[in-house]
């Protein structure tokens, strides 16, 4: 054969397209996209209409995702419910996953530089609006405030802005993460998991989280049970777990927890305390995470926790009013060392992926999490059933 210059361009092209590489001069394509997709837009108070809208014309950076299915979190039911935000008519859905189908020429990686091609299943992070400091590599990160994440933006002309929809439009600029290597379940989980990798990463901030520690997890729900399996693949075991739901405590108790309290049962906090403290085996906690959002809650874990511990408070992301302590008590007597958690940074994100794989390895029950399915069309059906508590990750699931 002979190769000359115009043949060795011919052959580099021909490979490139067969590793899904960039090539150059076209955005690339997998099949046949249809031209408009489906959303799911809260446009009042508790009710979510289906609307179609076009699919847009992909820009260089840009990236089409078709959607495979998205978490309902607690900060869309307070959306369903209230609209806090203030950001009604609008797309919702922040923990979702689906299939790169198009993307722009420029694109070529990830945000942890893994090479990105059409058919890959991917995750979004933030969206840097105005703070491209917040960055992977920023150990010394601020908080990621003046960041934003799709599902919780302001609806505009592009309108495919949350995953509740069929398709996604990913800006350049967001971050976007490949994450093929884990299956439809364990993605959905990834965005509450980052929650819980970040506040175990601001716990070990106060050199108290070790791993013969007694750790207590206030609160049950996704949140603390995830707490939970973070602990355990961290191979910390003395774990008790506060709840006043006894499903949720015997979930607790699936997921690690070596023993459970039901604070129902007790009337007083000093009751309450005594009952944790003998489910130490007679010791307080060295270290507790309050994964609730009641203030009462966030009144009651200082009690749980001996002289010299510490406290990781993540139950508040939203503002869920004042709660009473007693300083002296509580904080200054006890010496009790306190971090504050809020959301997560991209660090965090790679982190979960490793966390997942390390959770399924070992068997813990994270995908039970999931304990319902609804399709995209029974997207009001869904936040119902989320409002009821009676299961805890709802899931809508892409027909
Ligand atoms: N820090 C963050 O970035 C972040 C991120 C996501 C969610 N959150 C917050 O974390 C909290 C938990 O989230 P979730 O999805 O698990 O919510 P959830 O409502 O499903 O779970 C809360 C659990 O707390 C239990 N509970 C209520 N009062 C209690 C009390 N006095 N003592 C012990 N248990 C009590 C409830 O029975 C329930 O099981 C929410 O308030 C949410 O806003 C914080
Ligand atoms: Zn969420």
């Amino acid at each position: 054969m002979n190769i000359d210059s115009k043949n060795v361009e011919q052959i580099v092209k021909q490979v490139l397209m067969e590793m899904g590489g960039a090539l150059p001069e076209k955005a690339k394509s997998a099949g046949p996209i249809p031209e408009k997709s489906r959303v799911a837009m809260l446009t009042s108070l508790e009710h979510y209409d289906i609307k179609e809208y076009p699919i847009p014309k992909l820009g260089d950076d840009d990236i089409l995702v078709k959607v495979e299915g998205c978490g309902v979190c607690g900060t869309d039911a307070h959306e369903f419910k209230r609209d806090p935000f203030g950001l009604i008519p609008v797309v919702l859905g922040h923990e979702g996953t689906g299939e790169i189908v198009k993307m722009g020429k420029n694109v070529k990686k990830d945000s942890a530089g893994k090479p990105l091609s059409v058919g890959d299943k991917v995750v979004t992070s933030m969206i840097f609006a105005d703070n491209p400091d917040i960055t992977m590599f920023d150990l010394n990160k601020q908080n990621v405030g003046g960041a934003d994440v799709y599902g919780l933006l302001p609806d505009d002309d592009v309108h495919l802005n949350g995953w509740f929809a069929d398709y996604l439009v990913v800006r350049g600029g967001s971050s976007i993460f490949n994450v093929s290597d884990l299956c439809l379940e364990d993605r959905i989980l990834i965005e509450p998991c980052a929650v819980l990798i970040h506040a175990v990463e601001r716990a070990k901030t106060t050199g108290l989280l070790r791993f013969n520690s007694r750790v207590a997890v206030q609160g049950c729900g996704p949140i603390g049970l995830i707490c939970i399996a973070v602990l355990r693949t961290m191979g910390i075991e003395n774990i008790v777990a506060v709840d006043g739901e006894e499903k949720r405590l015997a979930f607790a108790k699936e997921m690690g927890a070596c023993a459970a309290v039901n604070f129902k049962e007790y009337k007083g906090i000093e009751a309450l305390a005594g009952a944790v403290e003998k489910a130490f085996g007679g010791y307080l906690a060295d270290f507790a995470f309050q994964c609730t959002g009641s203030p009462v809650a966030h009144s009651n874990v200082y009690k749980f926790i001996r002289n010299g511990g510490g406290l990781c408070e993540l139950g508040f992301f939203i503002n869920g009013g004042d709660a009473t302590i007693n300083p002296h008590f509580d904080i200054c007597s006890k010496e009790i060392t306190t971090v504050g958690s809020w959301a997560y940074t991209l660090r965090d994100y790679a982190t979960t992926f490793d966390f997942i794989k390390r959770a399924n390895g070992i068997g813990l029950p994270l995908k039970k999490l999931i304990t319902h399915k609804f399709p995209l069309s029974q997207i009001n059906e869904a936040h119902e059933t989320n409002l009821k508590m009676e299961g805890l990750k709802i899931a809508i699931i892409n027909e």
